[in-house]
């Protein structure tokens, strides 16, 4: 069955190594007909968290922004997948302000169950990533019986370009793929 897919991407490098794995992840699931949100952060008007705290009781940011369009969009997906280059070993800030400004949906019904985090970087270490996993696992248990359900690896790349020749992204795609 169709499942409605929003994947996000964070760099603001253009066709940068996140963006090329997630264009790989993104053609799985297009060839298994899911409906695809694509969110760039680079393009939005993407303001930071004021940590006021008004959404917590009123379920709506006040901040107005590109964001007062999106909480619906992530609300009712299925599956959320976030593509992240590791900036000093963590997630980009670009990403986390996004989680945190989603702080709008902590504690309401949201449809989404699994995640998918995709992550470059130039160490050649997967350890490279356990920042970056921390960081999205902490922002999921936030939300009940959500899961990381699959985390890709595109370590060892640094500049644009680096990853056309890495095996992870057949990877990618074939794990979009095993999504029905
Ligand atoms: C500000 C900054 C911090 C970075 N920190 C790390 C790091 O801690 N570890 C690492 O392996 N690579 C680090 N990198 C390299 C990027 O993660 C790597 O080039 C990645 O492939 C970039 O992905 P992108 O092309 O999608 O932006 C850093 C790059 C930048 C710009």
């Amino acid at each position: 069955m169709s499942k409605n897919i929003v994947v996000i991407s964070s760099s603001f490098r253009r066709n940068g190594n996140s963006q090329t794995l997630l264009n790989h992840f993104a053609k799985g699931l297009e060839e298994n007909h899911h409906q695809i949100t694509k969110i760039e952060l680079s393009k939005l008007d993407l303001k930071f968290c004021l940590g006021c705290l008004t959404c917590q009781t009123k379920h709506q940011c006040v901040l107005s922004d590109d964001m007062n369009s999106l909480y619906q969009v992530i609300k009712n997906a299925d599956i959320l997948v976030f593509a992240t280059p590791i900036y000093y070993y963590a997630v980009s800030g670009q990403l986390k302000t996004f989680l945190d400004r989603l702080n709008p949906l902590y504690g309401t019904k949201c449809k989404f169950k699994e995640v998918y985090l995709l992550a470059t970087c130039a160490d050649d270490n997967p350890k490279a990533l356990d920042g970056a996993i921390k960081d999205i696992s902490g922002w999921i248990e936030c939300f009940e019986g959500v899961t990381l359900k699959k985390v890709l690896y595109g370590t060892g790349v640094t500049d644009i370009g680096d990853i056309e020749n890495k095996s992870i992204l057949h990877e990618a795609y074939t794990v979009a793929k095993e999504i029905l």
